[in-house]
């Protein structure tokens, strides 16, 4: 099971980062959902933004790294926090240190945070990943040791954004909506069906939680404008309910 884990965290591409070479409708995709979610979350202190999907692979821990960095860019200070501890990814993207985490603070095996995070990652970013895998993901999410470790990042930083697991497969995302601003859902274009998509809904409902917004990807798009074609679009809707 570890190997597997291991070997599906070894998997995943680091190609959709944003960097300096990313095309600049996609620079621009970001920057407009960027906007639309510091709407979203301008009444809210601290501003913490979980990032989920209805299924497996649609997106989430690219999206979530890349909505942090775009923060991050804007010249606000940005903590990404990997919980997903299930199947953690946020420290291979990266390339950083998993050997601490998310996981030994909720599991009081490290008491002082600041020990665990990752500073300046990017300009303005710092990261906590997940740390080794737990028994019991939810349970630490849901403890009183999250909320608290919430309560004090959150006076340090001005946006968190939260990877966590899709909300179709495990509740993880949902034990976070008393703690957290919202949740952003991310939907994968030709992959997320309809029946998820009510399902996750219906789901977020029952669970009090408030949608932030949406994310679309892996749209086929023809450039226009003299951009030439890309492949990837990503959109950001704000709806409240
Ligand atoms: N815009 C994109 N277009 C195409 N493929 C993408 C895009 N973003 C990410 N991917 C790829 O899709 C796969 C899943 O991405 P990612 O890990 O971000 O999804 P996830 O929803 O977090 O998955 P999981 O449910 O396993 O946590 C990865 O291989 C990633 O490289
Ligand atoms: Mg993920």
């Amino acid at each position: 099971m570890a190997k597997k884990i291991e070997r599906l965290q070894m998997n995943v591409s680091r190609k959709f980062i944003l960097s300096d070479d990313t095309q600049f409708v996609i620079k621009e995709a970001y920057k407009a959902a960027r906007t639309n979610l510091t709407f979203a979350l301008a009444t809210y202190d601290p501003k913490i933004a979980v990032v989920t999907s209805c299924a497996p692979a649609e997106g989430k821990s690219t999206n979530c790294l890349n909505l942090a960095i775009t923060m991050a860019e804007m010249g606000e200070s940005v903590l990404l926090i990997d919980a997903d501890m299930r199947k953690p990814v946020q420290h291979s993207l990266l390339r950083l240190d998993n050997s601490m985490g998310l996981s030994s603070i909720l599991g009081g095996i490290v008491g002082d945070v600041s020990k665990v995070i990752a500073k300046g990652v990017r300009q303005n970013l710092d990261v906590l990943t997940a740390g080794p895998v737990p028994p019991n993901p939810a349970e630490l999410l849901a403890s009183s040791r999250m909320e608290k470790l919430l309560n004090i990042i959150g006076e340090h930083y001005d946006y968190i954004f939260i990877d966590t697991p899709p909300v179709t497969v495990v509740a993880d995302a949902f034990v976070l909506n008393e703690k957290t601003s919202g949740i952003v859902f991310v939907i994968k274009e030709g992959s997320t069906t309809h029946p998820e998509i009510e399902e996750a809904l219906e789901r977020t409902r029952m669970a009090n939680g408030k949608i932030l917004g949406f994310i679309k990807t892996n749209c086929n798009h023809k450039g226009k404008s003299g951009y030439g074609s890309y492949k990837y679009k990503y959109k950001y809707k704000y709806k409240e309910y």
